[in-house]
């Protein structure tokens, strides 16, 4: 089954094939940038961001919304996220949390889905702690800072561990699973 996903972030696309793979499903990466709705929301945003590339290829087709929430900063960056990591980047989320103790954050996904007809959203979430200094080399963005609950290494360090428990795992199985049994 191919699915197309619109994206510029090959990292994203890199991260749902590896999911895909273990249930037949290819997602084959469209270059049409869409304008991010200014909202708190993820599935607004990745649900505006789907009807407006559809209306654009006019072809069934998924978009993704994810971002990081840390509580100590309300929520921020949130659904600005890669906005602020273009602008300061990990070291300036860190220097935020200077004077926290409180380092819980959650990486939130929502991938929707929309064909002219039905549009859906599947949202995924991952629960852990912000780290002190970065650490790791692999994934992308705050990977370097987020370590999952129950487990002792960030994401960049453990890109395994990531695969199986992050929010974008659980939002493309979700996906996955509502997709397969519509085409059956
Ligand atoms: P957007 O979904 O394109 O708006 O971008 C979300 C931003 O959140 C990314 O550019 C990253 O900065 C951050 N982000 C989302 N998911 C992850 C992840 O799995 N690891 C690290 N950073 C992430």
């Amino acid at each position: 089954m191919k699915v197309l996903f619109a994206t510029g972030n090959n990292h994203k696309v890199l991260e749902v094939n590896d999911i895909g793979g273990e249930f037949g499903v290819v997602f084959k990466q469209v270059e049409c940038p869409y304008p991010e709705l200014r909202s708190d929301s993820i599935s607004v945003v990745a649900e505006e961001g789907v009807k407006f590339v559809y209306a654009k290829i006019g072809k069934p087709v998924v978009v993704e919304d994810s971002g990081l929430f840390i509580q100590a900063l309300d929520d921020f960056p949130g659904t600005y996220s890669a906005f602020v990591f273009s602008k300061i980047g990990n070291y300036g989320i860190l220097k935020l949390m200077d004077d926290t103790s409180n380092r819980t954050a959650e990486f939130r996904s929502c991938i929707a889905f929309y064909d002219g007809k039905t549009l859906k959203s599947f949202v995924g979430s991952v629960k852990g702690d912000i780290t002190e200094k970065p650490a790791g080399e692999n994934g992308f963005g705050y990977d370097p800072l987020f370590i999952p609950n129950g487990c002792g290494k960030t994401f960049a360090e453990d890109q395994e561990t990531k695969k199986k428990v992050s929010h974008r795992s659980k939002a493309v199985k979700k996906f996955i699973n509502w997709y397969s049994s519509k085409k059956s």
